[in-house]
């Protein structure tokens, strides 16, 4: 039997903040951002609230949405780049808040590639029979880190969490197929600088995607056994408009069958793909069967893609 999710659950902080309200303390321009990346807000968690809050907010739901306890999980896997601390990991704080006593814990760092690796590292343990379940999330609280003296940069980022619940599904649902990739030559394009914050070679970051997304969801639907006209839905990294549609154009897929969660929240790193599937679930776009594509790519370089049948 496949691995597939079975609960999903998210937390998104309250604090909007809009491209107007950017343009009151940076040199950019609504238009600018709304062109150049397809971001109209992005949401900004307050500073009580770091990585392990927001994380532990969505695993709860997560959980309560599988209908299983948190005892029943064997292994947590946070996907962050922006943890509270580098140690105890967000995966370890939250295991205790949830009382998940039989579960092992860890961070994982892949960026925004960081839920595609979770997806696929649980799936490896799940279809092996080591665990009944395992829990993900993908978190970040990028404002922590972001430089808001760069508007190369700061217009792009927002803070969230989104988690799932992984268990066995039936042999034609769940995961179908996958690919993980990383090109540590590239992260000289990406990363957190020695004063703590995002630098990026938005070029070069932007040249990398638009190859890897398209190629990534066409590895994995042919290996899945498919063609492009029988996926669904696409739900790529949420990272800029233009990179999305690149993907979308590859797969010949109409507007309506791409998932278009940035312009409400932004770049949210780990976070991104997952919280971008709730919403089109519960905007009513993804229905009971669907051949969904996930698709991904980060800082390191990294990159990751499935094929799931929902
Ligand atoms: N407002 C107004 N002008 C701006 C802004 C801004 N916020 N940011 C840059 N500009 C200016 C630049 O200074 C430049 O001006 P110049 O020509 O006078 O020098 C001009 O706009 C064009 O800049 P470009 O960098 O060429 O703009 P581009 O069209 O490439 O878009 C962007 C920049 C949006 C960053 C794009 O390159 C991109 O999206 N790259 C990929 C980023 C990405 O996906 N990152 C993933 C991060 S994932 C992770 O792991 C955290």
């Amino acid at each position: 039997m496949n691995a597939g999710i079975i609960g999903l659950g998210r937390c998104i902080p309250n604090r909007v903040v809009t491209n107007a309200d950017l343009e009151k303390i940076m040199d950019t321009s609504d238009e600018w951002i709304r062109t150049r990346t397809g971001i109209e807000e992005r949401r900004i968690a307050s500073d009580e609230h770091n990585s392990s809050h927001l994380a532990f907010e969505a695993a709860k739901n997560a959980i309560a949405n599988a209908g299983i306890s948190a005892d029943q999980i064997g292994l947590i896997l946070v996907a962050t780049v922006t943890p509270d601390r580098p140690f105890p990991s967000v995966a370890c704080m939250i295991q205790d808040q949830l009382g998940a006593h039989k579960a092992a814990a860890m961070d994982l760092s892949a960026a925004c590639a960081g839920f595609m690796y979770g997806l696929v590292t649980a799936k490896q343990f799940i279809e092996s029979n080591t665990y009944d379940y395992v829990l993900i999330v993908g978190v970040e609280k990028l404002s922590k880190i972001t430089n808001w003296e760069d508007r190369n940069t700061a217009v792009l980022f927002g803070d969230g969490a989104c988690a799932a619940v992984m268990g066995k599904v039936s042999e034609n649902r769940g995961i179908l197929s996958f690919e993980l990739g990383s090109d540590g030559s590239g992260g000289k394009h990406l990363f957190q600088n020695d004063a703590g914050h995002i630098e990026m070679n938005g070029r070069e970051v932007f040249k990398f995607a638009v190859r890897q997304m398209g190629e990534s969801a066409l590895n994995v639907i042919e290996k899945a056994g498919y063609t492009k006209e029988d996926v669904d839905f696409l739900i790529p990294h949420q990272a800029n408009i233009r990179i999305m549609e690149s993907a979308r154009q590859r797969l010949d897929l109409p507007e309506e069958k791409m998932s278009t969660a940035i312009k409400k929240y932004g770049n949210t790193s780990s976070a991104s793909i997952g919280n971008a599937l709730i919403e089109e679930l519960e905007a009513g776009k993804i229905h009971d069967g669907d051949l969904l594509v996930l698709v991904g790519f980060g800082g390191g370089l990294t990159w990751g893609a499935v094929a799931m049948r929902w």
